[in-house]
């Protein structure tokens, strides 16, 4: 499973350019589902056919990046955020753009207290000395993804992109342990979740199913100083309640708890300050869809090294696996 989670991170795909981890979940599901199509907006949809309800389980593929608005004279890039971009967390990262050209994030020291910074006001230097050099090789409008390594160190999970390439990796090992049901799984991989929860959209009017997870990441409060909040890291996967953008349907809130509580896997409630995930936009889709998630605790995120527990991952896989034979 490891390998799978290091495999999607390191994949390179900001909002809107998700094809490459598209193609590497199809050559994973390639022949182990029933269908795998793709949709106008990008998103990747693998089905395993049934003849009882369909049931859409979702995770996102894009991660959050940078993309570059304006090159100066002197070669540096200015740029604006894909995705939810905190400044101070982003100072001195690398990033690195899809053809492989790396850069340091900074930002203007003469004018700015460093905790005030904006990202109007950094910049990144690729180590071009001109415009005409920095063209070669970054052109405005191309995105750039955090650079960091994927490890697992003391049973925990150290890596950029863990949302939501680890919701990725949890369907795909779901969908390679084929949980026997006559239910009808979608196992949807959406795109533009960091900037609107849009794929999602588009492939859950295309499907119109019987109820749908979003399969995320959230926070938790078991670090110093973080805002009070009932979920710990290697505690269990959440089972939704509300985050800033759904209210668990109650019927999928009860049917996770209920698989949980069948085959003892450990789980806890979650109520979510701030974000949101895939069923946010799903749940109002049509006529609207039965809708909640299935989380997994992060610290960092959205920083350029995430951090979640093993044993939280494996037992969302198990939970899964119980929850769609509902
Ligand atoms: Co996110
Ligand atoms: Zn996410």
């Amino acid at each position: 499973m490891f390998d799978l989670i290091k495999t999607l991170a390191q994949t390179f795909g900001p909002s809107g350019c998700e094809k490459k981890v598209a193609d590497t979940i199809t050559g994973l599901l390639k022949g182990k589902v029933d269908e795998i199509r793709t949709d106008a907006m990008g998103n990747l949809i693998c089905v395993k056919k049934g003849t009882g309800k369909k049931i859409i389980l979702a995770a996102h593929m894009d991660e959050i990046g940078i993309i570059v608005s304006y090159i100066d004279d002197k070669g540096f890039l200015r740029f604006s955020n894909v995705g939810g971009l905190p400044p101070l967390i982003i100072l001195g990262q690398r990033v690195v753009f899809e053809n492989g050209t790396v850069g340091v994030i900074w930002y203007e020291e003469n004018i700015d207290n460093v905790k005030n910074t904006k990202l109007e006001k950094m910049f990144i230097d690729i180590g071009a000395k001109s415009r005409a050099e920095a063209e070669k090789l970054v052109k405005v409008g191309d995105m750039a993804v955090f650079v960091g390594d994927t490890i697992e160190q003391n049973g925990r999970i150290i890596s950029k992109a863990l949302d939501d390439r680890i919701g990725c990796a949890i369907l795909v090992q779901l969908a390679l342990n084929a949980p026997k049901t006559d239910n009808e799984i979608y196992y949807v991989f959406t795109t533009q979740e960091e900037v609107g929860l849009r794929g999602a959209k588009t492939a859950a009017f295309g499907i119109m199913p019987d109820m749908a997870l979003a399969i995320d990441v959230c926070d938790m409060g078991d670090m110093p100083g973080c805002k009070p909040m009932a979920v710990s890291l290697g505690e269990g996967p959440t089972v939704k309640i509300k985050d800033r953008s759904v209210i668990a349907h109650p019927e999928v809130k009860d049917a996770l708890i209920k698989a949980a509580t069948k085959k003892k896997i450990p789980y806890q409630l979650e109520v979510m300050l701030e974000g949101g995930t895939d069923a946010g936009s799903i749940h109002i889709t049509a006529g609207g869809i039965p809708s909640g998630g299935v989380s997994i605790p992060t610290r960092f995120i959205h920083d350029a090294a995430e951090m979640v527990d093993m044993k939280d991952v494996e037992n969302a896989v198990k939970l899964l696996a119980e929850f769609v034979k509902a």
